[in-house]
């Protein structure tokens, strides 16, 4: 179960800081090496008020960890355990200038957030809002060329960053009997080899696929990555799903490509802001289906995520190698 703990402290530990709930599991392992302080409120005033004189965060938030907070925390912080695998709210920069230890949770989320990414590129190319749309519409047809998507089966997958989730996302889609998987980033991989996935350019994957899977993280290069000029290059009957973060795709650029069948649908994971107001145009557009960040959350997931982050602290504070670190 997610706990909110309120906890006795002892003078010879150190202090914790963890930014919102976690599994019990995970919390007990925190709570057995440190005093811990328990901050769900995913609020940066509340954050800043609580963080001086912790050695140890457990950063659980999309609340940005920058060089103000790392600043309010004060110069005895020793390690930051991230329970996430994306990093664009945390100045790795800054926390690798100052030697203060950073690790992330990969690998143990790349199942779950692979399945979303199946899940939206069905829901996506089958039109399942604009159908659960026209049910609660009374504007069902019967006629046997009416709703018509497309299919994976025969289909060019694009894959955008093919890391362990985007590896994931292809061994899934397998069974679908794709014609073909490409994928771009920043170099071929060994493992595509295997996989049967060709390496090309950005330019080759809008123009040619059918789906386009983004599965890379936010950093300065991706940033706006998918904009007015790409969506003009995709098929009409294009399919793109996000599973990366919202910041990759120029949103406006999206709505109008939506819009105007520029493509044919798209399912998103992540957008922004995060969370998206309901009155957002994208939540009007029955060619889009929308999750709210649940990529990684399942119970299985969130537990192992979190119990991953508890024992990098532990073992970052005792000096002891981390499990996944961000640098070393
Ligand atoms: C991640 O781990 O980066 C997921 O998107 C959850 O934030």
């Amino acid at each position: 179960s997610f706990v909110n703990v309120k906890m006795e402290f002892s003078s010879n530990k150190k202090v914790l800081m963890v930014t919102s709930d976690i599994p019990e599991s995970a919390i007990k392992l925190l709570q057995s090496n440190f005093n811990t302080i328990v901050n769900y409120e995913h609020n940066r005033e509340a954050m800043l008020a609580k963080v001086p004189g912790v050695s140890a965060l457990f950063w659980s938030t999309k609340v940005k960890l920058d060089k103000e907070m790392i600043d309010a925390a004060g110069p005895q912080l020793e390690i930051v355990g991230a329970m996430s695998a994306g990093l664009d709210n945390i100045d790795v920069d800054e926390l690798k200038r100052r030697n203060i230890k950073l690790s992330n949770t990969p690998e143990v989320l790349n199942a779950a957030v692979a399945d979303i990414a199946v899940l939206l590129a069905l829901a996506a190319s089958r039109r399942l809002h604009e159908g659960r749309l026209h049910i609660e519409n009374n504007t069902w047809e019967t006629n046997l060329l009416w709703m018509l998507g497309q299919d994976l089966e025969d289909s060019t997958v694009g894959i955008v960053g093919l890391g362990k989730i985007g590896e994931a996302i292809v061994k899934r889609l397998t069974v679908f009997n794709v014609k073909e998987f490409i994928y771009c980033g920043h170099r071929e991989k060994e493992e595509a080899k295997k996989l049967g996935a060709k390496f090309v350019t950005f330019e080759e994957l809008l123009r040619q696929s059918d789906f386009v899977i983004i599965s890379c993280p936010l950093t300065d290069e991706t940033r706006n990555m998918f904009n007015d000029d790409g969506f003009k290059k995709m098929k009409n009957t294009a399919v793109l799903v996000n599973v990366g973060r919202g910041g990759i795709i120029d949103q406006p650029a999206l709505v109008k490509a939506l819009k105007g069948n520029q493509i044919f649908a798209a399912g998103l994971d992540v957008m922004t802001p995060e969370p998206l107001p309901s009155d957002h145009e994208l939540v009007k557009l029955p060619n889009c289906v929308l999750i709210p960040h649940l990529g990684s959350s399942t119970m299985k997931t969130r537990t192992k995520m979190a119990e991953l982050a508890a024992n990098n602290i532990i073992r970052g504070l005792r000096g002891e190698e981390l499990l996944t670190p961000v640098f070393h």
